[in-house]
């Protein structure tokens, strides 16, 4: 049995892992520790609010006494930790947040584990700290470069890759200076339900939804090796369960494909929906859809990103090799789920969209 303390449990991979692991291990303890910033969101852990042995926290991962409290009250045993600013354009436009909390927090975080697991009489018997980062880590690929490996060179374009870097090289040295049990998994491009509508998949679905522009960034070329938020929990449950202490594992989903290839198969799957169950039509109005135009007609190429990666693609082959992992879904299976999940949650979408993102999203873009 573990005690688990799960950082950014309230974004979206922490709460669909805190789902995913109270399913899975009922008599385990979970305690969530978020600061509800503009992706953090309660509402995603409605699900387990009454499971008895839950508890969440609105704090700081910066804030040393709380986590410290949080660890030695509790004899909290694990740290998954999922707690970071997350998205690369914001990165662009206001990197201090992404140093501050993947930095500096992840820091803290290792100081009060160390602190409290190692240099203390009454620590736990054994101990894991579990980080989550990305691919974004090993920079961008050509067209004929081999997938990323863990031993790929870590070479981080954006200031979001940059701190999540410099996150996975403490958590490293922690290990090998200090002796904590740490392990990190360094997954592709997620997506599912209770995603933020700013990533690309759920902001394709929203938009379409709502009759408003796609922008696809470019020429629309760029690559992503996509995975479901399922198999990305069932992967770190693995790196938790059986992965060897001090090891980096990646996640993958077997499923790359170029951005526009990607908002073609959302806008297909929309007006499929949409023609076997008419009374969308009145649900979703804006929605081109529901006027029997096809969705597709709202794709619209805006200015690239700043320093875009070409392409990410993940060589899981240890993970499948050492642990036993492999992607349950493929893309198809994964985004009738996705899409199930938006068109039956329209009202945590549309609160989501009434809240700070609308506030950012207007200071920055117009
Ligand atoms: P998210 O932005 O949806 O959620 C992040 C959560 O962290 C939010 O609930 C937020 O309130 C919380 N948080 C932020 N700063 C905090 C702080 N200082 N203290 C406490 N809580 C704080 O992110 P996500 O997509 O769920 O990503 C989770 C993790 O997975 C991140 O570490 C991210 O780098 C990594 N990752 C994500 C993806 C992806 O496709 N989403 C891919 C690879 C890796
Ligand atoms: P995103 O979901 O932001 O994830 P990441 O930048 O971490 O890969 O973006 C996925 C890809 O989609 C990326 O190549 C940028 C592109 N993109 C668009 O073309 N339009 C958009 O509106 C967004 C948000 C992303």
């Amino acid at each position: 049995m573990r005690s688990l303390l799960v950082t950014g449990g309230a974004g979206f991979i922490g709460a669909n892992f805190v789902i995913y692991w109270t399913r899975k291990y009922p008599d385990d303890r979970v305690v969530v520790i978020d600061a509800l910033t503009y992706a953090g969101n309660r509402a995603n852990l409605a699900r387990v609010e009454d499971h008895p042995h839950f508890q969440f926290v609105q704090g700081d991962i910066g804030d040393k006494e709380l986590v410290q409290s949080l660890l030695v009250d509790g004899k909290l045993d694990t740290i998954v930790h999922f707690a970071a600013e997350s998205h690369v354009d914001r990165s662009i436009h206001e990197p201090d947040a992404f140093i501050q909390t993947n930095v500096n927090g992840t820091h803290n975080l290792l100081k009060v584990a160390r602190e409290t697991w190692l240099d203390s009489d009454d620590a736990p018997a054994t101990h894991r700290f579990h980080h989550v980062s990305t691919d974004e880590v090993y920079g961008t690929l050509g067209p004929d470069d081999p997938a990323f490996t863990e031993e790929t060179p870590y070479a981080p374009n954006s200031p979001y890759a940059a701190s999540k870097a410099a996150s996975d090289h403490l958590v490293r040295a922690y290990h090998h200076t200090f002796g904590l049990q740490v392990s990190t998994s360094n997954c592709s491009n997620n997506y599912g339900p209770y995603q933020f509508p700013e990533k690309l998949i759920p902001l394709m679905i929203v938009n379409a939804l709502t009759g408003k522009p796609l922008p696809v960034y470019g020429d629309g070329s760029n690559i992503r090796d996509w995975l479901y938020v399922e198999d990305h929990c069932r992967g770190i449950d693995l790196v938790i369960d059986r992965g060897r202490v001090g090891e980096t594992y990646n996640i993958g989903g077997n499923n790359e494909c170029a951005n526009i290839d990607i908002v073609k198969i959302v806008c297909a799957a929309i007006d499929e929906c949409f023609a076997t169950r008419p009374e969308l039509c009145a649900v979703f109005p804006d929605a081109p859809a529901a006027g029997g135009r096809p969705t597709e007609s709202l794709i619209t190429f805006v200015k690239d990103r700043l320093g875009h990666d070409w392409r990410y693609a993940i060589n899981a082959t240890k993970s499948e090799n050492e642990l036993d992992y492999k992607p349950v879904e493929n893309f198809d299976s994964g985004l009738q789920k996705t899409l199930g999940w938006m068109l039956d949650n329209e009202s945590w979408w549309r609160a989501v969209l009434d809240g700070s993102y609308r506030e950012w999203i207007a200071k920055n873009y117009t």
